[in-house]
């Protein structure tokens, strides 16, 4: 028998790949759904022997293993740096499946307090020939509540031995709650799932609630910190920005960051520039892409994410950062990594690339780390050192 016929790169070769070259065809929304409740299922049965078997399979093909990807960062171990951004596993529903995908962490969320269905659809459109994706999903989640149900049932509270699983949780506001009355918003989520996350994400950045980003104004960010600082064993705590601000306006989020010793940034969310693509007529709304409102992800944003990430780094050397935005290879992870970020994260890379780019990232981070006789990756981080094919 060919095993290879029935390895999940194989599979995502065959089935899914063909759909993602077509901006048309299965609706992108779908197919993520699709997707994510087969991994609910297949997470939901892991004890059968049948699972036990295709996950150690699946574990043997994507995860790598070596002691020089691990990093303790603010008393979390990372067994490698790679993680699953937010906004594939919103409700939590496959969170005991992500390190079996080879990630060394993976933030759940955007979860709200209050369940919400988001925006009207379609709102999620692939962009294929740019590697790309347009989202206005607006915080679609099933609330605060319905994760860490998701959480009990997958038996993953955080506990001191808790083994191999790297839990971020995201949290934002809902659209229901008045932007005046965010810090409340914030905190009944936080504090219901505190005891899951291993590190939290505020996320300022979206670009498709209205008035979101106006927190990442200092003045309201102190605000809201504050209060979250207060809470009783609070985790660590990265702000997600926005790609859209300017470095001003970055580097007084960093002042206010530094003085309210907030562990770090997650840079960037999706941007609400068109970033150079090309203008054309999305068919399954007949408006032009220029006309359509959301974020936009994907490689258009790379070099832009990375520019933020050095910037960041290039002043302050002790916020400790998370790269996102367009990586799509190894050489891109390795370019984040070296600009600055100590971790990165993937997601519409990650689904044109299917799940092999885990491990070939970090396969790729290693071959780098022999040719500089660097010994653990931390060595690599902010060092300008380049890629060598
Ligand atoms: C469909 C989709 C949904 C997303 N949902 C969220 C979200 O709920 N919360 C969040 O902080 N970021 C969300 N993001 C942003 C990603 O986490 C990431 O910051 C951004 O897409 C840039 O990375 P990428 O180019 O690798 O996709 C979403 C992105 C996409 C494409």
């Amino acid at each position: 028998m060919n095993k290879r016929i029935y390895s999940i790169s194989n599979i995502y070769e065959k089935i899914i790949s063909p759909i993602l070259e077509n901006d048309q065809g299965v609706d992108a929304e779908y197919l993520t759904n699709l997707s994510l409740n087969i991994l609910k299922f297949s997470s939901s049965k892991r004890e059968w022997p049948i699972m036990k078997n295709i996950f150690k399979n699946i574990s043997n093909e994507l995860c790598i293993k070596s002691e020089k990807l691990s990093q303790n960062i603010c008393g979390i171990d990372f067994i490698n740096p790679i993680g699953l951004a937010a906004g594939f596993d919103k409700n939590g529903i496959a969170a005991n499946i992500w390190r079996d995908f080879g990630f060394g962490f993976s933030e759940l969320g955007t979860v709200t307090k209050f369940p919400q269905p988001g925006n009207k659809k379609p709102r999620l459109f692939r962009l294929a020939k740019e590697q790309a994706a347009l989202n206005r999903l607006g915080f679609n989640n099933n609330g605060s509540t319905s994760l860490e149900d998701n959480l009990i049932k997958q038996k993953i509270k955080k506990t001191k031995d808790r083994k191999n699983i790297c839990l971020g949780i995201n949290f934002g506001k809902s659209k229901i709650t008045p932007l005046d009355k965010s810090t409340e918003d914030y905190l009944a989520s936080l504090k219901q799932l505190i005891p899951y996350c291993d590190y939290a994400t505020i996320n300022v950045s979206s670009p498709n609630t209205e008035g979101l980003r106006k927190l990442q104004d200092p003045s309201l960010l102190r605000e809201l910190l504050y209060e979250i600082k207060l809470l009783n064993e609070c985790p660590p705590l990265f702000v997600k920005i926005a790609p859209d601000l300017n470095f001003k306006e970055i580097d007084e989020i960093c002042k206010l960051i530094n003085e309210m010793r907030i562990e770090g940034l997650i840079a960037t969310n999706t941007s609400l520039d068109r970033l150079g693509l090309e203008d054309r007529i999305i068919l399954q709304t007949g408006k032009k892409l220029m006309n359509e409102s959301g974020g936009l992800s994907g490689k258009p944003l790379q070099i832009k994410a990375n520019n933020i990430i050095k910037h960041i780094h290039n002043n302050d050397k002790k916020i400790i950062l998370i790269g996102v935005g367009g990586i799509d290879s190894p050489k891109a992870a390795w370019e984040r990594i070296c600009s600055g970020a100590s971790l990165i994260q993937v997601y519409t890379g990650w689904i044109y690339k299917g799940p092999l780019l885990v491990p070939e990232i970090a396969k790729g981070i290693l071959k780098q780390l022999e040719f500089y006789k660097i010994s653990n990756i931390k060595d690599a981080i902010g060092s300008g050192l380049k890629w060598q094919d």
